[in-house]
């Protein structure tokens, strides 16, 4: 692909050494991006990048496309969303505009219509779902069960994740199930036991959602370390509606990721700045926007030297959106982000939330998934919100879109 108009690598070699702070050595724009001004180009070998640079250098290939001066960046890494579910809360979500609270409570309703649903139902669902999201530039999506809460739901839904994507997250600890409503521990018991048998096969991640009115710390812990014993990594649902426990917990336990970080004490971001190394804040702005709730301070997040990556935390609850381009464009007008530092938390930062190196970076040896933007820029983003700008998408050096 040639003519590209300017190039997001996330190199960390040409974006400075450390790939976080340093000015890029490219020009064009600061910060961690690795960008290359336009003309560049990029040639793909079967599902890899072969080579990146200026047009001018780049080597012959057996077939040219000419990007006509468009931006192209890595496709987005959506590295948390629950897509495994059945049924409609556009009520819930109604009333909540109206003034409701949003709980954890209306994640009932969805168990029910999932248990209800057929497997191919729910697998056609991903489908359409998985669909919507490479059509907005999407690549690489981690999914989650959590609206079966029965070990053979549970399975069932990672079962039939893991047909669609390698980042498959058991999630048996979204909510007690209802029939364990007078016996929480009995409930973490399963699963912690006959549950996680079942599901560590399909499985790569284990998550829970410790929060008041879900898991408490020790609840999470305990499920946490299960999975870790069965050979799953960690990534916890943190802070979301309130203060509490998971931050600290993620980072001690050396989880991939905390997501959500919307109530943090200055303990938690210092906890995530020494651990950015290991553990990604993921902010999940979607889950603010759709509740109408208080955004992360991604600010004081990247200000402290964590890793930050931004995702869609797509489920029918608490954030009906498979977007990344519209994750971005909030994280940029409302959480103080740079459309640099959003680019760049969307790709990079969703690929280190999963712990990939092959995605979200444009570089020899990386998969070829790429965004070429109906734009000049990656700014566009942010800069033109709810417009669809998606040139083409490829994904593993096949054209998709
Ligand atoms: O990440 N926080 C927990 N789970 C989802 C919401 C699930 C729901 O409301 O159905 C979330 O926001
Ligand atoms: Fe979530």
């Amino acid at each position: 692909v040639t003519n590209i108009g300017s190039l997001v690598t996330n190199d960390p070699v040409l974006a400075g050494s450390s790939g976080s702070s340093k000015s890029s050595k490219s020009g064009g724009s600061s910060g961690p991006l690795g960008l290359i001004p336009g003309p560049a180009a990029v040639v793909i070998d079967g599902d890899r990048v072969a080579w990146v640079g200026a047009a001018r250098d780049a080597p012959a290939a057996d077939a040219r496309l000419d990007a006509g001066g468009r931006a192209m960046l890595p496709g987005f890494v959506d590295s948390h969303s629950h897509l495994l579910f059945a049924g409609d809360r556009s009520a819930e979500f109604a009333a909540r505009m109206s003034g409701r609270p949003y709980t954890a409570g209306g994640i009932r309703t969805t168990v029910a219509a999932t248990r209800a649903a057929g497997g191919a139902e729910l697998d056609a669902t991903l489908t359409r779902f998985l669909a919507e999201g490479l059509r907005q530039g999407t690549t690489t999506q981690e999914t989650k069960s959590g609206y079966g809460l029965t070990v053979h739901d549970e399975a069932r839904a990672l079962e039939i994740a893991a047909r669609h994507t390698a980042e498959v997250t058991y999630l048996g600890a979204h909510v007690v199930a209802p029939e364990f409503a007078d016996d929480p521990a009995g409930y973490v018991a399963l699963v912690t036991g006959a549950m996680l048998d079942a599901c560590a096969p399909h499985a790569r991640w284990v998550d829970v959602f410790c929060e008041r009115g879900a898991f408490d710390g020790d609840q999470a812990r305990a499920v946490l370390t299960a999975g870790m014993a069965r050979g799953l990594a960690a990534r916890v649902h943190a802070n979301q509606l309130g203060h509490g426990p998971g931050v600290q917990l993620a980072v001690e336990l050396g989880a991939a990721s905390a997501d959500h970080c919307t109530y943090l004490t200055d303990a938690d971001v210092d906890a995530l700045a020494s651990a950015a190394d290991t553990t990604v804040a993921t902010l999940l702005p979607g889950a603010e926007f759709s509740t109408r709730a208080r955004y992360p301070d991604a600010r004081r997040l990247l200000d402290a030297g964590a890793s930050v990556a931004l995702s869609t935390d797509c489920n029918p609850g608490s954030s009906f959106t498979t977007s990344m381009p519209f994750c971005v464009a909030v994280a940029v007008r409302d959480m103080r982000m740079t459309p640099d530092e959003a680019v760049h938390a969307a790709t990079y930062g969703g690929a280190r939330a999963l712990r990939r190196n092959d995605v979200g970076v444009v570089a020899p040896g990386a998969r070829a998934d790429l965004l070429l933007l109906d734009a000049p820029s990656h700014v566009h983003l942010a800069y033109r919100p709810g417009v669809p700008l998606t040139a083409a998408v490829w994904k593993d050096g096949v054209l998709r879109e």
